[in-house]
């Protein structure tokens, strides 16, 4: 939530830090986009130059065409997700202090925001906005005014603060110089060449640099056009190994297509594949990314739990079932945020998988170190390289599905879906679950997924057709049995956040406990119905479902797999997908959802990429 950026060049450069910073906020938009400003230092030593506006970030950038900011060497810049206080010019950031000689800006929540404001207005100074960064910007200014140089004043502010917060500033007499600090909340530094960065995502400067460090707890970092310094709590130095980001700026573009969103569920077979690509390893066995977990402790699990949010968590229930099926060990799979609250019972003997497309949902976080303070080991499945989750699991598989900009996660789904059942692989091996026959059979099957997909996008014009005809819908209901459960789920949520249409997902045998009775004439139900290959049982039980609804006028549209012509003679609509074994099922069923919502959000005009009152990750509790 809110992006970052921080840029420091050389005298002379112009408009550089201006464009680059604007660049960066016009990457990271999709983490907020409730209001957007930046700061500058320009030859002006007694005041940072400024720009914040309300609403998207067209708005702050038509404000700099109107009136152009100075030209200056650094400046930072932020994408807001409101917390505290409404969405206003006031309220945007940056925020600024000592009678503009710093400006700052903000993303998290200070817990003790109420305590410092009562503090700091007792000392006279005067707040102009309801935010909680203004406070941790007086607090600077008043620490700099006192005669600490920026990175000693950020490292006191840092101490003094509770809660999440990466905070950025500049201060007007020092034009070469960004400072930033973390804690709970992500900023990542980018090594250019007499030009450095900083942002809350690589994604803010890939387009300049693929080298990037990343900053711990508690760090604070400085920056100029030809050092970065890194220094813990205690202002000790620390030495960072520098990492190569192996995406480059072209997998953060649109690539023709009209939206993020239509290009990343064009993305999903090589998403796929790319999660599949190298996990063998020289013994033939499957391997994690990064960290080690004892196998003598992966062996004695005898409980798994997933834990995640959203799109993640119904990736984790996709998961379950092959995980629980592959190595017959219990599996779990809850809210990150119910977790912690509910005292779970977690032992050494538990192994905790926290899925994360972002690696930097609070609410996950606080739940992987909560398991790992009962004991628990913790496994990462990840997609963004060097986040905190990926730096505080014991273990990391990364998913490869490359940056995920539109805020509505559709790859990022099926790479959670595919690591996770190269997870459940990995422990029936181990575990000796499965002969290694089967595990390559399993393997197979996942490799034939990519090319499944390919065919889904490929036929998916009449879906997209039926969409576009149905943008005056109020309440779409989505069932699955089984795997099909989460997709349904998945369905839903798809179309509730573009679409803001009522939409809810059932498992299918609930509908007759309470559901059907929001079954009324014309009611549009999107069923995803089994393969007949499968548990014959489980198909016709479905299909029974969906005669349950059309014999009270609902209009059913199926999801089913080719060749399937019983489904197709209980729909109004039938979209085919390839046939699949079961498990791998979702990895297919779940595209026509992703496209229906899409498609029938473009058809309302509504911004698919970045729907109201959301952000990206949600790096607050
Ligand atoms: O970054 P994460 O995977 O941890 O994010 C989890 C959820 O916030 C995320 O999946 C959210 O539900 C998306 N808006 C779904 O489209």
């Amino acid at each position: 939530m809110c992006g970052i950026v921080g840029y420091v060049g050389k005298l002379g450069d112009g408009e550089r830090a201006r464009e680059v910073v604007m660049g960066g906020l016009a990457r990271l938009e999709y983490r907020g986009y409730d209001s957007a400003g930046i700061a500058l230092v320009s030859d002006d030593r007694d005041r940072v130059a400024t720009a914040k506006k309300a609403g998207k970030l067209a708005n702050l950038s038509a404000e700099l065409e109107a009136n152009p900011l100075p030209e200056g060497t650094a400046a930072i810049g932020h994408t807001r997700w409101a917390t505290h206080g409404p969405p206003t010019d006031t309220n945007a950031h940056p925020h600024l202090a000592l009678g503009g000689r710093i400006a700052i800006i903000h993303n998290g929540i200070i817990e003790n925001h109420a305590e410092l404001r009562t503090e700091l207005a007792a000392t006279g100074i005067n707040f102009l906005s309801d935010t909680d960064t203004e406070v941790a910007g007086h607090l600077l200014g008043s620490l700099v005014a006192s005669g600490m140089s920026l990175p000693d004043a950020m490292r006191a502010t840092a101490r003094r603060l509770e809660g999440a917060f990466t905070l950025l500033a500049v201060d007007a007499t020092d034009p070469q110089t960004v400072v930033g600090a973390r804690r709970n909340s992500p900023l990542v530094v980018g090594l250019g060449e007499g030009e450095n960065y900083l942002g809350s995502d690589v994604v803010a400067f890939i387009e300049h640099t693929r080298t990037a460090l990343e900053l711990k707890q508690d760090e604070v970092v400085t920056i100029t056009p030809d050092e970065v310094i890194v220094t813990d709590a205690h202002s000790e130095v620390v030495e960072r190994e520098p990492y190569h980001v192996d995406w480059d700026a072209a997998a953060a573009e649109k690539g023709g297509f009209d939206s993020f969103m239509d290009k990343e569920i064009h993305d999903q077979p090589s998403a796929v594949a790319d999660t599949l690509r190298g996990r063998v390893d020289e013994r033939g066995r499957l391997k994690l990314d990064e960290g080690i977990v004892d196998e003598y402790i992966l062996k004695s699990v005898d409980k798994i739990i997933i834990i995640a949010c959203g799109t993640a968590a119904y990736a984790g229930q996709v998961a379950r079932y092959a995980i629980e099926h592959w190595t017959r060990v219990p599996v779990e799979v809850e809210l990150a945020h119910e977790f912690r609250y509910r005292d779970p019972i977690v032992s050494v003997k538990t192994l905790v998988v926290a899925v994360s497309q972002s690696g930097e949902t609070m609410d996950t976080i606080m739940a992987v170190r909560h398991a790992q303070q009962q004991g628990a080991t913790v496994i990462g499945i990840v997609n963004a390289q060097g986040s905190t989750i990926a730096r505080e699991a014991d273990a990391v598989l990364y998913t490869r599905a490359g940056p995920e900009i539109a805020v509505a996660s559709t790859k990022a789904f099926l790479a959670q879906i595919t690591a996770g059942y190269l997870l459940g692989i990995y422990l029936a091996e181990l575990r000796g679950n499965k002969f290694p026959d089967e595990i390559d059979a399993l393997l197979r099957e996942l490799d034939e997924i990519p090319a499944k997909i390919q065919r889904v996008l490929d036929t998916s014009e009449p879906i997209r057709e039926v969409a576009r005809s149905m943008a005056n819908e109020q309440t779409v209901l989505f069932l699955g049995r089984h795997v099909g459960f989460p997709v349904a789920m998945e369905g839903a949520l798809k179309l509730k956040e573009l679409a803001y249409i009522h939409a809810e997902g059932f498992a299918a045998g609930e509908l007759k406990h309470g559901p059907i009775a929001l079954v009324e004439q014309d009611q549009p139900v999107f069923v995803v119905v089994p393969s007949p290959r499968g548990r014959e049982s489980l198909h016709s039980k479905v299909l029974s479902n969906v005669q349950e609804v059309r014999a009270r006028g609902a209009r059913t549209l199926v999801i089913a797999e080719e060749g399937d012509a019983v489904a197709a003679d209980h729909a109004a609509h039938v979209f085919y997908v390839p046939s699949a074994p079961v498990l791998m099922t979702p990895l297919l069923s779940v595209i026509p959802l992703q496209i229906f919502a899409l498609e029938l959000a473009a058809a309302k005009g509504y911004d698919v990429d970045q729907p109201r009152n959301l952000a990206k990750s949600v790096t607050v509790e």
